[in-house]
């Protein structure tokens, strides 16, 4: 069976009961400023978790691309990526833990569907603990489907618990699958430690949410959230022990084959991080995070980076993530990519020239670790006076002035037999943190708190957003169309189509009437329709297609008639416009031919 075959699979099965197909959110999350990638498939979800109506209905299903980089450094063993898809079903309010159960049983097991022997398979279950029971219902629903109790393993929250995605957020606890992939018959009892024993899809029963005091509270809406690594289940429907051996990863193993000119089998951990490295690079950038150095941006560049230093060492001494990437767009083409030239040029582009400029200064920072290792005495056979230990200062200054990340250069010390100081990672730690305060502290926040708690600043600035855009469109004129926008704490950015700068005069009035309707307090009205009827009442839009069908329209202004605003957009939005305070533009710039940029607050 082959990737495309497997996705397909999994969403007809939820579309033949009754779940709406919905696309892949983006990797880079909109307008949630707390979150730097989408980690799973409930995360764009969150809002309609907690309550608010999906526009394609209660019952969902996709498959989501995410990047986590938690586990980075799993990545180079079999299973564990940083890019990766998630196929998953939800219910917002719907069925339940028996139908949730019952489905994932028959999908697992028919032979129409995946066809896996029961006797194959274990289960998981939240034991229960202070915050909440043992979880009997599912216990209950597996032993009515024939599962053996000792195949039914009651665990704690560290593993069958689910969320938040943030700090607070809806969660709660969860029922995990396991394939056998040892081979012959499985043993008869599940132990959960046996690596033998692989997770192929957890069910998670969101019933709680998690105050930001730590405790947790019952939801309301009771929902279901599921997830099935799609590399992880692929390998395991075509008996492979290796997720790189599948269909989305060995065409990349094979171009690395050649670039380098050795096997897989003598380079596996570096062959893997190199594929994942590259993989994950090409999707974060295709969806906005090009590299740099905050944020995002340079997580994307780490990746690339460690990339390009485990070609070095495995002997790809020429620049080589173009023809890898390629290949990564080759393989999910179809799925992602279809009829995106630009993008894909634009990926191509972006990693020549992050490797071009990596690779200059690599080389140099390279010769700088061997002087180190000369002096550390780790070249045998020479006279060294002393032995070197590289200090924090010197791990700062390959950083700083060679753009060697950390974990890297620690990886060619250790290599490379170079001493450490015992108190450098720290002394390294402290100069950056002390070098870079501001930025650091804008990034850490990034990592705080769930959608819900900053939530309310970015829906705010969302709103305004709209506002900016219909001032825009009254002071300039109808040529003007959203070209891009980012939210973030801070501030708004937004890019639109217009030929030259702006006049003083003209962003003082766009700044008023913008002011005015905040003034009024105007009401922020919702309605779903299908994309026809919106064009039909003249909605603006920019994401046509990313909810599929019916789409929601937000309007502001006094009646549906007399407005000022309305747009196609997935909100969220506040309610009214006298939230957001006062709206001040702090730059206009261009952005590109033809693109103005305007970045504004709210105080
Ligand atoms: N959100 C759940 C997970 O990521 C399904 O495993």
């Amino acid at each position: 069976m082959n990737s495309t075959e497997l996705r397909k699979k999994f969403l007809s099965f939820f579309r033949e009961r009754d779940h709406a197909v919905i696309p892949s959110a983006p990797l880079v999350p909109e307008n949630d400023p707390t979150v730097l990638f989408t980690t799973a498939g409930m995360q764009p979800l969150v809002p309609f978790l907690m309550g608010e109506k999906h526009p394609m209905g209660r019952r969902l299903t996709n498959a989501q691309k995410c990047i986590r980089t938690g586990d980075i450094d799993e990545v180079g063993d079999k299973t564990h990526h940083t890019f990766f898809e998630m196929l998953g079903n939800w219910s917002l309010g719907d069925y339940f833990k028996r139908e949730a159960i019952l489905w994932s049983y028959e999908y697992l097991t028919s032979k129409e569907w995946l066809g896996i022997n029961v006797k194959q398979l274990a289960m998981s279950v939240f034991a229960g603990d202070v915050d909440a029971p043992f979880d009997q219902e599912a216990y209950n629903i597996w032993s009515e489907l024939g599962i053996p109790e000792e195949r039914i393993a009651r665990l704690p929250k560290k593993n069958n618990w689910w969320g938040p995605a943030g700090e607070t957020g809806p969660c709660g606890p969860d029922t995990e699958m396991f394939v056998w992939t040892g081979g012959g018959q499985a043993p008869v009892k599940f132990d959960p430690e046996d690596e033998r024993w692989v997770e192929i899809w957890n069910d998670v029963f969101m019933q709680y949410y998690k105050t930001s005091d730590g405790k947790f509270e019952p939801l309301v809406q009771k929902n279901v959230d599921t997830g099935m690594g799609l590399e992880r289940a692929l390998a395991i429907m075509n008996g492979l022990d290796d997720n790189y051996r599948t269909d989305l990863f060995w065409p990349i193993i094979q171009e690395l084959e050649r670039l380098s000119g050795k096997s897989y089998e003598d380079n596996t951990r570096g062959f893997r991080i190199i594929a994942d490295h590259i993989k994950a690079a090409v999707f974060a950038i295709a969806d906005g995070a090009t590299p740099s150095n905050k944020d995002r941006g340079y997580v994307v560049r780490r990746l690339i980076r460690r990339a390009i230093v485990k070609a070095h060492q495995i002997g790809i001494v020429d620049n080589f993530t173009v023809a890898v990437a390629r290949i990564v767009l080759e393989i999910y083409r179809d799925v992602y990519f279809a009829g995106q030239n630009e993008v894909q040029d634009g990926v191509l582009d972006e990693l020549e020239k992050e490797e071009v400029k990596f690779r200059r200064t690599l080389n140099a920072a390279l010769k700088d670790l061997e002087t180190y290792a000369r002096m550390s005495g780790s070249y045998v056979g020479e006279d060294i006076p002393k032995r070197y230990e590289l200090s924090g200062e010197n791990l700062f200054d390959l950083y700083q002035s060679k753009g060697l990340p950390l974990e890297i250069a620690l990886e060619e010390a250790r290599r490379l037999n170079i001493m450490v100081k015992e108190d450098a990672v720290g002394v390294f730690e402290d100069k950056v943190r002390a070098h870079q305060e501001l930025s650091r502290t804008a990034s850490a926040g990034m990592f705080k708190g769930g959608l819900a708690d900053a939530g309310d600043i970015a829906t705010k600035y969302h709103t305004a957003t709209h506002l900016l855009l219909a001032a825009l469109r009254k002071v300039l004129g109808e040529h003007v169309l959203q070209r891009g926008s980012n939210i973030t704490a801070e501030r708004l950015r937004f890019d639109f189509s217009h030929p030259e700068k702006l006049t003083p005069e003209q962003i003082r009035e766009v700044e008023s009437l913008v002011n005015d309707q905040i003034r009024q307090d105007l009401p922020v009205d919702l309605e779903e329709m299908t994309l026809e009827d919106a064009k039909k009442c003249n909605a603006m839009g920019v994401f046509e297609s990313k909810y599929g069908e019916k789409v929601k329209v937000y309007t502001i202004g006094k009646s549906k008639e007399e407005y000022f605003s309305k747009e196609i957009c997935g909100g969220p939005h506040v309610r009214h416009t006298g939230e957001l305070g006062r709206f001040k533009i702090t730059k206009e710039e261009a952005s590109s031919a033809g693109v103005r940029r305007i970045k504004a607050v709210l105080s």
